[in-house]
């Protein structure tokens, strides 16, 4: 569920129309929905009701200090991957012992960091790992809360960059070995063992993936459990949000990977069903569920071009802004803020590349898809934007990074402003 609806011929956002906002605060422009991302927090957290748990948003998504802001005074923890994520969840009032640190290359000055702050647990990816943790905490004569990831060794599907639960790829520690592990782990006098975590991969659209990995789990997590008295399994993020609603909807059911949503209680029921009994805490770390379609990122053509058989409509956004189709051939819905040309009950469908001003020719947001007739001047809005859009935005090709609006019912406000091009020299010197 999200609050971006077309009403009335134009799109908004929450009670605030979207064409406002871009004349307000200019193009390309990232829109949340606080609505949607505390809508999506609270339907996870209630769902769960029926297990101990500890929802701790991936801030990887989307790391914005009022995005992070929103979803602490819910309540909610906080997954980390750097100390710069850890200090963003500071700097917006979230709780260090709700945040748990993974990631498989964390520097010695992060994790004593992260030990100073209090946080709930390192989650470690090798040996050698929580030999730097025990190392650390020992010269701060503190113990350190650890976790250390389990791979499953399950396949979950999904783009190849973004699947991490097999042994093909570089997350996590084998299963066989980690019985062991934990044991030698136990000596580090450094050390507390709190927990185990595992984590498939992303945009996952199926509960099966996901009960395969935590049946697979389930004795090793009674085993930690007895031998070390861990009181948590965090089982990951992962779960997919509908990109494309063609797809979901069944329009197109000879696709091969239909992308069929995971609902919120569906997701919920496989979870308890399957770690009810364990006795321990379930942990889980969405972020693409909380914040994917609380976000949409607004841009406006600029131009129109025809060359041999193709249209390319040139928008002022760009791969640098949202990566995701560029870099994982990813779907986002591309709607037209306003409805083009009133008058017009059924407007001329033209197949389009959508394409960005930067110098590449991966460039595009979609190719030869089927879009009402844009013209220079309109604006459209990228859905599904709130997750790995900002995020993951750059400046390349020396293009200041958008700014990012937060609606909250008829209010809205900029939450990051627009970079200056002075912002893009920032720190350098010639
Ligand atoms: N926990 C861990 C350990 C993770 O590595 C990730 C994501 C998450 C939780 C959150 O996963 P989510 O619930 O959002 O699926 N940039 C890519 C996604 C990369 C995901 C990396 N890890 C994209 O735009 O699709």
């Amino acid at each position: 569920m999200h609050r971006f609806q077309v009403k009335g011929g134009r799109l908004w956002a929450e009670g605030v129309s979207v064409d406002r906002l871009a004349k307000a605060h200019g193009t390309p422009l990232y829109v949340y929905s606080r609505g949607t991302l505390v809508d999506h927090y609270r339907r996870l957290d209630a769902a769960l009701g029926g297990v101990p748990h500890m929802v701790c948003y991936a801030v990887k998504a989307n790391s914005n200090l009022a995005v992070l802001a929103a979803l602490a005074r819910e309540g909610s923890g906080f997954d980390i991957v750097s100390g710069g994520e850890l200090y963003r969840v500071l700097k917006a009032g979230g709780d260090p012992a709700r945040c748990t640190f993974a990631g498989v290359g964390k520097t010695r000055e992060e994790i004593e960091f992260a030990i100073r702050k209090g946080i709930c647990c390192f989650v470690a990816e090798s040996e050698a790992e929580l030999q730097e943790i025990d190392r650390a905490a020992r010269g701060l004569r503190r113990r350190a809360p650890v976790a250390v990831r389990v791979n499953p060794d399950v396949a979950a599907g999904g783009h190849q960059k973004i699947t991490t639960g097999t042994y093909e790829n570089k997350f996590g520690v084998a299963f066989e070995g980690v019985a062991e592990l934990y044991a030698r782990a136990a000596r580090m006098r450094g050390l507390a063992i709190r927990g185990v975590q595992m984590h498939i991969g992303s945009q996952i659209t199926a509960p099966e993936p996901f009960v395969a990995a935590m049946r697979k789990m389930a004795p090793l997590v009674r085993e930690l459990k007895a031998a070390h008295g861990i009181d948590f399994f965090s089982i990951g993020g992962g779960v997919g949000i509908v990109y494309d609603p063609a797809l979901a909807s069944g329009m197109a059911e000879w696709w091969e990977d239909r992308e069929m949503p995971l609902t919120i209680d569906d997701y919920a029921r496989a979870v308890i069903a399957e770690t009810g009994g364990l006795g321990v805490q379930v942990q889980v770390e969405p972020g693409r569920l909380i914040a994917g379609n609380a976000g949409i990122l607004v841009a406006r053509v600029l131009y129109v071009k025809r060359t041999g058989s193709k249209r390319f409509v040139i928008v002022d956004a760009a791969m640098n802004d949202l990566i995701r189709p560029a870099l994982y051939g990813s779907f986002h819905e591309i709607v037209p803020v306003r409805q083009l040309r009133s008058g017009a009950s059924d407007p001329e469908w033209v197949a389009t590349d959508v394409v960005g001003p930067v110098c590449e020719s991966g460039d595009a947001f979609c190719h030869d898809r089927l879009m009402p007739d844009l013209r220079a001047g309109d604006l459209v809005a990228f859905l599904s934007a709130g997750a790995y859009g900002f995020a993951m935005a750059s400046n390349y090709n020396a293009r200041p990074r958008p700014a990012e609006v937060l609606v909250d019912g008829r209010k809205s406000r900029v939450v990051r402003r627009r970079e200056s091009r002075a912002d893009l020299v920032r720190g350098e010197c010639r």
